[in-house]
């Protein structure tokens, strides 16, 4: 059984939530997609987390960090700014500092399981910054340009919103679809959700495992108010990307 975590966007009560109970389920292979730092206050305390993962890929986030926020609204580009600075900051032992920006520079754009199971950040052919919203079942081209990436099924997050793109162009919420999907089903295109900014009206932290066969969603309670008040203690941040956390949008 593996854990497939994903934006975690440096909330880390909403990490450590979500790694006990992936402890309690005595899972440990994990697999991030991505963006562990971003957004949020407690960027080196997430990175330290994630060094024993199976895999470690590349977000959107982690690529602002290391060669600059193209193309993020100023409240993201602010929040990079801030982060990158956490990573240089005074005081703290070379070696330290190293290993993190060593981890970050390795990550990798793209995880692959025998029988077809891929994992990225946001899209199979634009792995850090493709975003694949439920509105897009309608457009059929980029469907299928993405479909054209994917085996059996591919993993991604980046939407902050979990759900099921299937290859026959339905979407379905892991509501829809009573928590769970097996893949052989057909193909599939899966968001895991967020674990530290989710954005479907749910303020719990998002995550899903995997069994090789079937995907299970769960959603997991988190203090909220713990975040919002490490927020609320460096001016650097923009005060909304913590308010929005008590929205889940
Ligand atoms: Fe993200």
């Amino acid at each position: 059984m593996k854990a497939i975590v994903s934006d975690i966007h440096s909330n880390l009560p909403a990490f450590e939530a979500v790694l006990a109970d992936i402890e309690s389920k005595n899972i440990d292979e994990i697999i991030c997609l991505g963006d562990i730092i971003g957004y949020g206050p407690q960027p080196i305390e997430c990175i330290d987390l994630c060094y024993d993962f199976e895999a470690n890929l590349l977000g959107n986030h982690e690529e602002a960090v290391l060669i600059g926020a193209v193309g993020f609204n100023p409240k993201a580009a602010a929040a990079v700014d801030w982060t990158r600075t956490q990573l240089i900051r005074e005081g703290v032992p070379e070696e330290e500092k190293n290993k993190r920006w060593n981890f970050l520079g390795e990550m990798k754009l793209r995880h692959d399981l025998e029988g077809g199971v891929s994992f990225v950040h946001g899209s199979p052919r634009e792995p850090t910054r493709e975003y694949v919203f439920r509105s897009d079942i309608r457009d059929r081209e980029k469907m299928e340009a993405i479909f054209s990436g994917i085996d059996q099924v591919c993993f991604a997050g980046h939407t902050h919103t979990p759900g099921v793109f299937t290859v026959d162009g339905d979407y379905l919420t892991p509501q829809d679809c009573g928590g769970e999907w097996p893949i052989r089903k057909t193909r599939a295109f899966i968001n895991v959700g967020s674990v530290g900014q989710p954005r479907d009206g749910d303020i719990r932290s998002s995550y899903a495992t995997f069994d090789g066969e079937k995907v299970s969603f769960h959603r997991i309670s988190y203090d909220v108010e713990k975040t919002v008040s490490v927020f609320s203690g460096i001016p650097e941040l923009p005060s909304y990307l913590g308010l929005r956390l008590r929205e889940g949008r």
